[in-house]
Parts: structure tokens; C-alpha cells; sequence
């Protein structure tokens, strides 16, 4: 029989009255990639913070390397060799790699041996192919590169059992691939992975077994290579059949809604970002934004909806110029904005869903009445809103860092499709979600196209990219690269025009 690294014995976890987690049973072979899948809220995340110590308490026992461990405490975790990758990063910005990654070592000789510390960091980069500079300051970095830091952090403390909670949500294709062959060379050397993802392919790819929870309960635990297909995964972790494919009618559109000329913005570094970008998008219509991130389309959206000075061009709403509108100008023009970092600018943890969900309309007729809050008109939507979106939560009065990582980013859709957008910019619409809140998502964003909104979306998936949009348009290097119609597009011709290839002309 293979040897187990891992048992989880009937874990239970309660925050209050939600139960998280009840009476888990998780077995992990040594050396194997073992998939955790389950729609948002079923418990992933918490059951994975038992194993880290990240609760003080928990119900039930975890077994590891054959001994009864009491996980109470991440240093514990970390001494038993449990190294997690969080679904929200938990470097310290403001620091330089090397100093994230020595921070909590109990011992403090590599405190005062930062070189040592950097070269032990960089032969592991060169090891698994993930060079990063370590002296950088982490908030130079971009996501993929702060992930790297926080895998080779774990990796520094020895970890056999390395936990990724979605690490690919972030991710671009590229970077994807870079991280399944690290966890191939993982494997390789006899540690252990346990992979979170929404993605059914990856999990087909990547991992040897899948435990699927449902509702805080296994629903099962199923061998990869004996899943049929994806669909099959698909309705262990809902309980039903589910529709994977989207309808959407022909596009009708109509007046140009936004008008892009000849922007052009600078980066953090002050370096050019968006160059000479020119553009339109009419109502009724979906134009996605395909491209490697980190091509200009985080500073062209700083752009349109006011976070960010440009330096060329214009940029008309409604036919209004709005070059140089501020945040709330902007928003009166009827823009609704799914933005790319939900933590940063889409929600407030610290307040309830209700006070999140009146963020940027508390100045509006229904939600204020002479400068008073309506409060039992916020509170009857807030319920409905939650109810229609799906979102798991005890009541709209929870706080909102208490949701989990897709409940999060529903409540932030819901707040902005709500507003019935003229104009909505859309960034990664459905990160983190699973599948069935990725179709519902989806479907409203086509709604609101239907009803006339002029709708931009920004995602590095491409096959979200081709089934949800009207036309495509590809930055490479803070240009436009060309725009395809949705029957023009395919994955080849996108792939070129983002490796920056432009089509002959004729060909
Ligand atoms: N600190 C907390 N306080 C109260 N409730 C919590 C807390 N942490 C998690 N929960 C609740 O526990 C449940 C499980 O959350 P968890 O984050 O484990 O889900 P998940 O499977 O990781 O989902 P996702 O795919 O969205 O990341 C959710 O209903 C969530 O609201
Ligand atoms: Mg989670």
C-alpha cells in the first residue's frame, strides 16, 4: 500500500454558526498531486488553514508522517515540513524578497546573513526555473513573480507537502506552464502537492487523485485518470448535471458608447505603457481585451476609469469628451467597473456586504433620501442581491473578508452589474469563481450587453475571451495590435498577435 504523508480525520470547523468544514476525512499519498475542487464556499480554503495552523482550533485529527500532530499554530506546520501558498498573497510589500522570505525563521542567523540567505534563494529559483531577484522589493514584482517568491519561501523552509490554494487564478498561460513543470519536479523528488483550482483541465493535467467537497462534506475522492470527463467532475462538486456551454444571440450594436484616440499612459516606472491605442465600443456590444499581462491593459483601464493620468490622446464617453474625468465623474457617465484587484479597490473587508454593495451609489435617489441612508430599502436589496448572485454567506450583515475568495468577487459583480452600466469594464470577470457562478456571471454580462451596455472585458483566458466577445482586440506592448471578430478569432491567430506578430497583410 502507498504511504500516506497525510490523514485528515473527521475535521470539523466552525466560525460561529457556519459550518466550514464537518467531519472531513482527506488522505494524501506521498509524492502525489492531490486536487481539492469544490464550488466557492465549500470549504477548501478553511480546511487547508486547519492543516497550516492558521485556526487555533479545530474538531477532529490530523495525521502526519504517521504521528498525531496538534496544528495550532503555523510555525508547528511549518516544522513538520507544510509549506501554503495562499489565495491572497501574505508577502509584506514594502520589503525586498529575501527579507520576506527569512521573515519568521526561528532562527536568526539568516537574518544576519541576508547574502547567504539571497544565494541559497537564487540556486532554488535556478533549480525550479523560477528566477527572482532577491533583492527586489516585493511590490516591484508583478503577481506571477510574487508567487514564485511565496513557492520558493515554502521551498527555503523544506517543504514536503506544499498546499497551493488557486494559485493559477492569477496566472498567465505561460506562467501556468512554468508552474506545472515545478510541480512535476516536485513530485519527482518525493514531495507532495495539494492543488485548489476551479480549472477542470488543469486538474486533469496536473493531479493523480481529486477530493471533491461539497458543503463543507467529501463528496467523494476519484482518481484522475478514471474520470471520464470534466462534466463528470462538474456534477460530483454540484450535486447536478451542469451546462458548461454558454448562449449568447448575434451582437446588435448601436452608437459608439467609448471612443479611445491615440492614448497613450505611462507605467509605476514612468516608462510608456499604453501607446498610440485607438478604439471604439458600442452599446450592444462586447469587445474583450486579449494579451499577456502586464502589456498595458491594467494602465489602459487606470485610464478609462480614472485611476491613472494619461499622457496622450482622448477619451470619449457618450460622445462627452472625458479625457482627465475623475473617478466620480466617470461613474456618472454610467460606468460600472469590475476591477482587476478586488482587495485593493472592489471591496472593503472590514465592512459588511450591505456597506460594500452601497460603496458607489450611497449618493443615489433609492439608497439615500435627504442625505439619509434608506437602510430598509439597502437592507431588502442587499438580501436579494446576495440571493440572485449566489453568494454564500450567513446573512448580508457578515463582514466581508469572512466570505470566501469567490464570494468575494461575486459580491463585487453583483454591486456593479447591478448599477446597469452604460459603459462596464470588466477584468477578469470571473476569477476565482467555479464553474456554475462562472456561467451565471457570464450570462450577465451578455444581459447587460442585451440591454444596450457598451462592455469592455479584460482576461487572459482565452476561451472565455472567444466564447463571450463580440470582436477582440490584442495588446502586445501597450498597442493595438489588430481586432478580430469573434468568428475571425481563433487560438493560433490570437497567440501571434500576442507574441506581437502581426498578420500580412493578404495572408
Ligand atoms: N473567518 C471566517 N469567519 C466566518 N466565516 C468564514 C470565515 N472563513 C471562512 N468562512 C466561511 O466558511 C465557508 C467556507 O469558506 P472557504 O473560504 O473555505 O471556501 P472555499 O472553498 O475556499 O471557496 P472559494 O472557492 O470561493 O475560495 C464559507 O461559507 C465562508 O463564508
Ligand atoms: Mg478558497
Amino acid at each position: 500500500m502507498t504511504e500516506c504523508i497525510l490523514r485528515m480525520r473527521q475535521i470539523t470547523k466552525r466560525f460561529g454558526e457556519v459550518i466550514a468544514n464537518s467531519e472531513v476525512n482527506l488522505d494524501v499519498e506521498k509524492g502525489e498531486a492531490h486536487a481539492l475542487l469544490g464550488e466557492n464556499g465549500a470549504g477548501k480554503s478553511t480546511l487547508m488553514n486547519c492543516l497550516y495552523g492558521m485556526y487555533d482550533s479545530y474538531e477532529g485529527e490530523i495525521y502526519f508522517d504517521g504521528k498525531l500532530e496538534r496544528v495550532s499554530d503555523p510555525k508547528r506546520a511549518i516544522a513538520l515540513g507544510i509549506g501554503m501558498v495562499h489565495q491572497h498573497f501574505m508577502l509584506i510589500p514594502v520589503l525586498t524578497v529575501v527579507e520576506n522570505v527569512v521573515l519568521g525563521l526561528k532562527d536568526n542567523k539568516e537574518l544576519l546573513d541576508l547574502r547567504g540567505a539571497a544565494d541559497k534563494f537564487e540556486r532554488l529559483g535556478k533549480k525550479y526555473n523560477m528566477v527572482i531577484d532577491p533583492w527586489a522589493r516585493v511590490e516591484t514584482l508583478s503577481v506571477g513573480q510574487q508567487q514564485r517568491v511565496e513557492i520558493l519561501k515554502a521551498l527555503y523552509r523544506d517543504a514536503r507537502l506544499l498546499i497551493l490554494d488557486e494559485p493559477t487564478a492569477v496566472l498567465t498561460p505561460g506562467e501556468i506552464e512554468g508552474l506545472f513543470e515545478m510541480i512535476a519536479a516536485l513530485k519527482n523528488e518525493g514531495r507532495t502537492v495539494i492543488f485548489i483550482s476551479h480549472k477542470l483541465n488543469e486538474i486533469m493535467r496536473v493531479c493523480d487523485r481529486c477530493t471533491v467537497l461539497r458543503q463543507g462534506r467529501v463528496e467523494a475522492t476519484v482518481r484522475v485518470d478514471e474520470v471520464r470527463d470534466r462534466e463528470h467532475l462538474a456534477a460530483l462538486m454540484v450535486g447536478r448535471e451542469v451546462e458548461l456551454q454558454t448562449v449568447k444571440a448575434p451582437c446588435q450594436p448601436g452608437e459608439e458608447r467609448l471612443v479611445v484616440e491615440h492614448l497613450a499612459a505611462l507605467n509605476d516606472l514612468g516608462l510608456p505603457a499604453v501607446r498610440d491605442m485607438s478604439f471604439a465600443i458600442r452599446g450592444g456590444e462586447i469587445l474583450g481585451i486579449c494579451g499577456v499581462d502586464g502589456n498595458g491593459q491594467s494602465e489602459m483601464v487606470q485610464c478609462l476609469t480614472g485611476l491613472r493620468r494619461t499622457t496622450g490622446g482622448r477619451i470619449l464617453i457618450g460622445g462627452k469628451d472625458a479625457t482627465g474625468y475623475s473617478v466620480r465623474q466617470i461613474l456618472r457617465e454610467g460606468l460600472s467597473h469590475i476591477p482587476e484587484d478586488r482587495h485593493k479597490f472592489g471591496m472593503i473587508g472590514a465592512m459588511n456586504i450591505e456597506e460594500n454593495f452601497i460603496l458607489v451609489s450611497y449618493r443615489e435617489e433609492l439608497y439615500s433620501r435627504r442625505g439619509l441612508l434608506n437602510w430598509r430599502w439597502i437592507g431588502k436589496h442587499s438580501a436579494s442581491l446576495v440571493d440572485s448572485y449566489n453568494v454564500k454567506t450567513p446573512t448580508a450583515k457578515e463582514e466581508a473578508k469572512n466570505l470566501s475568495g469567490g464570494n468575494q468577487q461575486k459580491m463585487v459583480v453583483a454591486r456593479e452589474l447591478d448599477r446597469g452600466p452604460k459603459l462596464l469594464i470588466a477584468v477578469h470577470p470571473s476569477r476565482g469563481l467555479d464553474i456554475g457562478a462562472t456561467k451565471y456571471i457570464q450570462s450577465q454580462i451578455i444581459k447587460q450587453r442585451d440591454n444596450g451596455a457598451a462592455v469592455m472585458m479584460v482576461s487572459t483566458e482565452l476561451d472565455e475571451l472567444m466564447e463571450l466577445s463580440d470582436r477582440i482586440l490584442v495588446m502586445y506592448e501597450g498597442e493595438n495590435m489588430g481586432v478580430l471578430t469573434q468568428g475571425e478569432a481563433t487560438r493560433e491567430k490570437l497567440g501571434a498577435l500576442m507574441a506581437g506578430i502581426r498578420a500580412r497583410p493578404g495572408a
